[in-house]
Order: C-alpha cells, then sequence, then structure tokens
C-alpha cells in the first residue's frame, strides 16, 4: 500500500485511524512539492477525534492542486460558519456514493483507501460508478487483524481498553490497528502481556522468539528482547512475545 509513482490525479481516502499510511503519502506528496491534482478525503466522528487534522492542513496547503474535504458524522456536531477557518471543506454526515461522485475525482486517478472494510466497500463502488478502473483503486484494512491464540478457550471480549490496575510509568505503548494507547509497566514480561491485558487481537504460538506467528511491524520507537528470538524478525519489525519497549514505541496491532 505505497503511493505508485505516476502523474495522475491522486485521491486519498480514509477513515478515523485509517488517517495513517494516506498521511505518510500525502507527506511524501508535499515533499516531492507534486504539481499532481490532490484529493484529501477523510471521515471522523467529530473534531475532538480529528486525527492529524493541523498536519494534514498544512501538508494540502503546501500542494498547488490539492483539496481537502472533512466529513464529520457526530449527530451533535455542528458546522461552523463556512470560511471562518480556512481550512478543509467541512460536511456533516456521513460520506454517501452521490457525495463521492460529486468530488469530481477524474477516471484516470489513483485513489487510496484506508478504514474498515465497510467503508471502503463503500468508496470502492462509487469510485467505480464515477469511472474510475478498479485497478486504479488501492485498499488497506485499518483494523486488528483475526487473532491466533492456539488453545485458547474463552478468548477476551469486548473492545481494547486501559489494562487493569494501576497505570504503568514506563515509555508509551501505543496500538495502532486498535487505537489504544497506554504506559508499559514492569508488571508485564512483554509487549505481548501488556496487549493481553488491554484485550487487543494478538497473534501468538510458541512464545519464545522461535516461530515468529507474532511479527508485528514497529512503526517507530525501539525494544529489546527479553529472550533472544531463534531468528531476528526483519528490519522494522518486532516479535512482541519475547520484547519489551526501551523508548515509546507504535506498534501496527
Ligand atoms: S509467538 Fe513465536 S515468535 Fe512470538
Amino acid at each position: 500500500f505505497v503511493l505508485a509513482d505516476a502523474r495522475t490525479p491522486v485521491a486519498l481516502f480514509s477513515a478515523g485511524i485509517g488517517v495513517t499510511p494516506v498521511l505518510a503519502m500525502l507527506h511524501q506528496l508535499a515533499r516531492e512539492h507534486s504539481s499532481r491534482a490532490v484529493w484529501w478525503v477523510h471521515t471522523t466522528r467529530d473534531p475532538g477525534r480529528h486525527a492529524f487534522a493541523e498536519e494534514a492542513r498544512q501538508l494540502v496547503g503546501r500542494l498547488p492542486h490539492a483539496r481537502s474535504f472533512v466529513y464529520y458524522t457526530a449527530p451533535e456536531y455542528t458546522v461552523p460558519d463556512p470560511g471562518a477557518t480556512g481550512g478543509p471543506c467541512v460536511i456533516h454526515g456521513r460520506m454517501t456514493s452521490g457525495a463521492v461522485r460529486e468530488l469530481g475525482v477524474p477516471a484516470d486517478a489513483h485513489a487510496y483507501l484506508c478504514g474498515p472494510t465497510g467503508f471502503m466497500s463503500d468508496v470502492t463502488s462509487a469510485l467505480q460508478s464515477a469511472g474510475l478502473s478498479g485497478s486504479n483503486i488501492h485498499t488497506e484494512v485499518f483494523g486488528a487483524l483475526a487473532a491466533i491464540n492456539p488453545g485458547v478457550t474463552s478468548p477476551g471480549t469486548g473492545r481494547p481498553h486501559q489494562p487493569p490496575g494501576p497505570q504503568g510509568t514506563g515509555p508509551s505503548v501505543t496500538f495502532a490497528r486498535s487505537g489504544l494507547s497506554t504506559h508499559w509497566s514492569d508488571q508485564y514480561a512483554t509487549l505481548l502481556e501488556l496487549a493481553e491485558g488491554c484485550d487487543i487481537p494478538t497473534r501468538w504460538s510458541c512464545r519464545t522468539g522461535v516461530c515468529h506467528t507474532c511479527t508485528t511491524p514497529l512503526l517507530t520507537g525501539q525494544v529489546q528482547y527479553t529472550t533472544h528470538p531463534l531468528e531476528d524478525p526483519d528490519p522494522g519489525e518486532v516479535l512482541p512475545c519475547c520484547s519489551v519497549p526501551t523508548t515509546d514505541v507504535l506498534l501496527d496491532l
């Protein structure tokens, strides 16, 4: 899920924390001083949960042919005076397929979509009905992957949450796909144990650094291994079953 090297228009669609990978693409376009036509379209609940709002506004401002649309879905949200902020075009409500077609994304554009599966299938259908071919529509699910927990008969229930007991005082640990940030505590032996304490969907088998089932991209930060893995994971990946954070970390989990 990376920006194709092309000169055609680009449309970046995201919902909630799915903004993360497409924001990286917006950074790339700004860094290259791209003259491509760019659509930045984000949907979230309300301004309080609008991640990277200012960063995205500044990046869009650096692109001469970019336009930006934000959909706030909270029923109680009230759209401010048009033009009061000079920022993106703000719309109240869900992004309908008609609204996607009205964005005017041309048929030769490459579209990148990241968010929950329902969001992506709706936007994909709308873009296809606007003339984009399926090969120009690139998607990435941004949500937790299904757990692999061999032998566990009563999986954790409910949504990810802060770990039980007093908050840790160590480095911050953010589970990006699950949208949860907490602090490391020495009461946990490994990052995997902390994730389990938060009911983050986890994937493991050996729990000793042998099988690599738990391999997870480490987006930022550093860890150290409490048991050294049999084989090192690839660069940019970690094994949470046998590691602890030494700095603030952002895990793709
Ligand atoms: S669970 Fe086997 S290496 Fe982590």
